[in-house]
């Protein structure tokens, strides 16, 4: 039910990592693709499926878990839900930010997630330009950004954890720049909100995206976009929710909110059912620890695997993400899975991401289970 009260005491390591059956057997180092099941979000999902089989359940409760959902995000973001609008990806987000632009040129990473970048490629060329940044070493930081700003430029659009390197964004350099030229921001923050702290009133962050099916531990399909306060976009995908409730499902007339649930798009209602005791979730945990425990893992893990001959990408663990060189990365993930070790390789990296639930012993077990390198 998702009226049902959560106890509002926090969560300790112990009982968070307590929810995930899951981990009574794997070390789970793979959030940045995705997190195993959380207990409170099975059984609101179980329960659901159980009222739908049987008839009892009600379509206009299930509905409202969009904006419950909405609520609890604006509290875990400490913005007012005002500025939250309910989309299914961080795709659609940029691709609302995209068509609502004037014209200029668009500045992106050339390594930049591909949900950030395609929907800029999207657009008429001669009206937004864009423009991919490329770096020698392949990791494109604020610096490089900057220097590619232009006086057209009306977007830079980037994430912050990115998951190919574990690089953060520096923030101040960035925004700073931007604003100078007149730019806004588009900032994804998928790989990072939930573990890293962010102060987004101080921030001037124009547009953040957030899917939750990472590290907020929701279903897939439930995204949020933060808008500017006062930003007027225009939907991308018109539908029922575009007119006043009770939602045009009786005719309504299209009349759109002046909040950022004008954005909103069509809700598929399972993911926002099980948004919600995600959301509870991770309210009841204690940030600055998580934060702390989370970059503590990586740093560990990234001297252990240095210490066995592997190299870092980056020179200093920045981020809970980590990514290390290895030979034959697939066939590493294989062997380790079969040890109930949980990574993502691909080609000739890997990578480790360290959410609340994973321990120093679950670090240990799985640099003790990668052959040493060269
Ligand atoms: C940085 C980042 N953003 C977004 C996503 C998901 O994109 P979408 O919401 O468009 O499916 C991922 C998935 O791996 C990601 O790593």
């Amino acid at each position: 039910m998702l009226t049902a009260t959560v106890p509002a005491e926090p969560l300790s390591q112990d009982g968070f990592r307590g929810l995930f059956p899951a981990l009574r057997e794997w070390a789970w180092f793979d959030t940045p693709g995705s997190p195993p099941l959380a207990d409170p979000v099975a059984d609101e999902l179980a329960e659901a499926i159980e009222q739908w089989r049987a008839g009892g359940f009600e379509w206009r409760v299930w509905d409202a878990a969009v904006e419950e959902s909405r609520e609890l995000f604006a509290e875990l973001a400490r913005v007012a839900p005002e500025r939250v609008a309910a989309l299914a990806s961080v795709a659609e987000a940029a691709a609302t930010v995209a068509a609502s632009l004037p014209p200029g040129s668009i500045v992106v990473s050339d390594e930049e997630y591909r949900s950030v970048l395609y929907p800029f490629l999207a657009l008429d060329p001669r009206r937004n330009p864009v423009i991919r940044v490329r770096s020698a070493d392949g990791v494109v930081r604020a610096s490089d950004l900057t220097a590619a700003l232009r006086p057209d430029t009306v977007l830079v659009a980037v994430s912050d954890t990115l998951t190919s390197t574990g690089a953060r964004v520096d923030w101040g350099e960035l925004t700073a720049a931007a604003h100078a030229v007149g730019a806004e921001i588009f900032a994804d923050l998928t790989q990072s909100f939930g573990v890293l702290r962010y102060d987004l009133e101080a921030t001037p962050i124009d547009y953040v995206a957030v899917h939750g099916y990472k590290w907020l531990l929701c279903p897939r399909g439930a995204a949020w976009l933060v808008t500017r306060a006062g930003r007027d976009l225009s939907p991308l995908l018109p539908s029922w929710k575009s007119t006043a409730p009770p939602f045009g499902y009786f005719g309504g007339e299209f009349d759109l909110p002046h909040d950022a649930s004008r954005l909103d798009t069509s809700p598929a209602w399972l993911s926002w059912l099980g948004s919600v005791p995600a959301l509870r979730t991770m309210l009841r945990l204690p940030a600055a620890d998580v934060e702390a425990h989370c970059l503590a893992l990586a740093r560990r893990f990234a001297a252990g695997a240095e210490a066995q001959g592997l190299r870092p990408l980056l020179p200093a663990q920045e981020s809970h993400i980590v990514v290390v060189e290895v030979d034959q990365g697939p066939a590493l993930a294989r062997r380790l899975a079969a040890q109930h070790i949980k990574v993502t390789a691909l080609g000739n990296r890997l990578r480790a991401g360290m959410h609340y639930f994973v321990t120093e012993a679950d670090v240990d077990r799985a640099l003790a289970a990668i052959p040493p390198g060269r």
